[in-house]
């Protein structure tokens, strides 16, 4: 089987190598957890390889996009100047923008890739929709059924898709339906505060056809490098999930008994 390297050293260990061609793959999290950063690093990884890359942006501006690449040593103007990688803006809606939505919808979103993948050619195997959740913002319920389509549509481009989504701050979890169900691997961005400090990790929670690490991975955002994957997290999960009181009356309880 044909893996496509995530760009990050280590992700790509804990998925037998890389992302099997062909996959789409959701990237799902809270703001600010690094699924973006990955994003960029997936694109580095193909414009490095000789690749074209396709990358949608919907809640940030292509100017951002480059900006943060340009933070990691990353150069995404390069390729764009030579044609090798096409970055379609569906935040600022330029008019005279060849490669700007006019409207935020999946279909257009479609006919705009399907466009990229002909001007780019051949060599354009990967595509990075980032997010998803902008396409569902008045209609939540058709998001289950809109992933098909997307799935179903660009499979037959042989492109390999990062899809991200994102998870309410309120509850931590997907608004409804998603891309989840749809996609062949997920890769769940998360944080904790520990001592007062921020700390991200990450979990590969499905990667078909693969014996995939089910751990979560410590990750850090460092400028000049980008998304660094630390150590498997020591703490259980349901360390990270109860609160304090309640962890401290089970220890109390725990400690009577023996
Ligand atoms: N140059 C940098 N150096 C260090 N950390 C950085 C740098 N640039 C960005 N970051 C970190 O990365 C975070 C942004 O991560 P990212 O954009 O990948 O989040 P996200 O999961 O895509 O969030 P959202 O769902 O809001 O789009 C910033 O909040 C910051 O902590
Ligand atoms: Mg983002």
């Amino acid at each position: 089987m044909l893996r496509l390297s995530t760009g990050v050293p280590k992700l790509d260990e804990l998925v037998a190598g890389g992302i099997p061609e062909g996959f789409l793959v959701a990237l799902v999290g809270m703001p600010g957890t690094g699924k973006t950063v990955a994003c960029i690093h997936f694109i580095w990884a193909g414009l490095k390889n000789g690749e074209s890359c396709i990358y949608v942006t919907t809640e940030e501006s292509r100017e951002s996009i480059v900006n943060q690449a340009r933070q990691f040593k990353m150069d995404f103007l390069s390729p764009m100047k030579e044609g090798k990688l096409i970055v379609i803006d569906a935040l600022m809606r330029e008019k005279e923008d060849e490669w700007s939505l006019r409207d935020v919808n999946v279909e257009e979103m479609l006919d705009k890739v399907i466009a990229a993948k002909k001007t780019l050619g051949r060599g354009c195997k990967r595509l990075v929709v980032d997010s998803m959740s902008a396409f569902w913002l008045k209609a939540p319920v058709r998001a289950r059924e809109q992933s098909y389509t997307v799935k179903r549509v660009l499979n037959r481009w042989g492109f390999t898709i990062y899809a991200t989504s994102q998870y309410a701050i309120t509850t931590g979890s997907a608004f409804g339906w998603g891309v989840e169900h749809v996609a062949d691997g997920i890769i769940h961005f998360r944080r904790t505060i520990t001592n007062g400090v921020l700390r991200r990790y990450l979990i590969v929670e499905k990667m078909r056809q693969t014996p995939h690490d089910l751990r979560a991975w410590e990750l850090e955002i460092l400028d000049g490098q980008g998304l660094v994957l630390r150590k498997p997290l020591v703490r259980r999960m349901e360390d990270e999930a109860l609160p304090p009181e309640v962890m401290e009356r089970i220890r109390r309880l725990a400690t009577k008994e023996s």
